[in-house]
């Protein structure tokens, strides 16, 4: 079978890396492009991010589209600097890539363009807000039409939000455009809070990583203790919460999710609940605002075991 066409829309971010060398490394997936964001950094830090990734696992024939510089309706609030580190990778502050592959057009273009040349072949997979996703569906109304879908890491339906209780930190980076994706006529697949929280990588788990005799691996080791840090100071882990590579385990091994299908609206209010995602759970919430709109699959259960072995699996390749 021919491996599936993805577009990675991404704000790399160590969560990011990970995910990003999981599909490099699966042969199910085909890798045309990443376009960038800003989120875990500004646009630009994790534009050369992205090409540095591409360089490390020795794929710079893919090329990288840089996108918005700010969310649709509001001024960015800022990178997860105690996240993922002032450069966007555990503060390692590696070289600057040496080859750039930019693509010639920004991000919302470069999606237009590349899903509208191969209609009904392209899954996107938004690791980060969706700025760049909402723009290319306001410049070319078809391209939903022309999607095979989208799967997205973002959102939180019934759990509590992780950059403030009620949001998620990919969709408060840009509450307008998440309204808009999950508006969307295509299938959209949401992997949020519900299914992510529930995937720990022990840091027993992560330490191998470290062991894998490839370069992808060795970056990996580098820049994830920061990560790892970060969740043991703040949330007492042992270990990192995976989110990005959800959406990859969900395209490669659907069969280890449990879903629910309901149409999702984001709170794009200016209190307490802004980015909020809320999934209308019975028929009887079928009303305005959240009337006529599509429905989201939405992950809200994971066998955390399997996608990890699978995806420590690919890693290791
Ligand atoms: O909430 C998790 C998301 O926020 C991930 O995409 C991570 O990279 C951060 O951007
Ligand atoms: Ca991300």
């Amino acid at each position: 079978m021919a491996a599936r066409k993805i577009l990675i829309d991404t704000d790399p971010g160590i969560d990011d890396a990970m995910a990003i060398f999981y599909a490099l490394a699966s042969p199910e997936l085909d890798v045309v492009g990443l376009t960038t964001i800003f989120g875990n950094s500004d646009t630009e830090t994790c534009t050369v991010n992205a090409l540095r990734l591409l360089e490390i696992a020795g794929r710079t024939d893919i090329p990288v589209a840089r996108g918005a510089l700010r969310p649709l309706a509001m001024d960015f609030r800022g990178p997860a600097d105690f996240v993922h580190g002032v450069d966007g990778q555990g503060d390692t502050f590696l070289p600057a890539p040496t080859t750039q592959r930019r693509a010639n057009t920004d991000a919302a273009r470069f999606i237009v363009e590349t899903v509208m040349a191969s209609p009904g072949e392209i899954t996107l997979v938004p690791i980060g807000p969706l700025t760049n996703v909402a723009l290319a569906m306001l410049l070319e109304p078809r391209l939903c039409d022309a999607l095979a879908e989208i799967v997205l890491m973002g959102g939180a339906a019934f759990v509590d939000g992780n950059a403030s209780p009620a949001a998620e930190a990919n969709i408060l980076n840009d509450p307008e455009a998440a309204d808009i994706v999950f508006g969307a006529t295509c299938s959209v697949v949401m992997c949020g809070l519900d299914v992510t929280e529930r995937t720990l990588m022990s840091t027993e788990r992560l330490n191998s990583i470290g062991e894998f005799d490839n370069d992808r691996a060795r970056l990996l080791h580098k820049i994830l203790p920061f990560y790892m840090d970060f969740y043991h100071r703040n949330n007492g882990l042992d270990g990192i919460y995976i989110h990005d590579s959800a959406t990859i385990s969900y395209l490669l091994a659907p069969q280890h999710f449990r879903t629910i299908s309901h149409p999702v609206r984001v709170d794009c209010g200016h209190s307490f609940s802004r980015g909020k995602t809320l999934a209308a759970r019975s028929a009887s919430d079928h009303h305005v605002p959240w009337i006529g709109r599509p429905a989201t699959t939405i992950c809200t259960a994971i066998d955390a075991d399997a996608v990890i072995a699978l995806e420590l699996n690919r890693l290791e390749m």
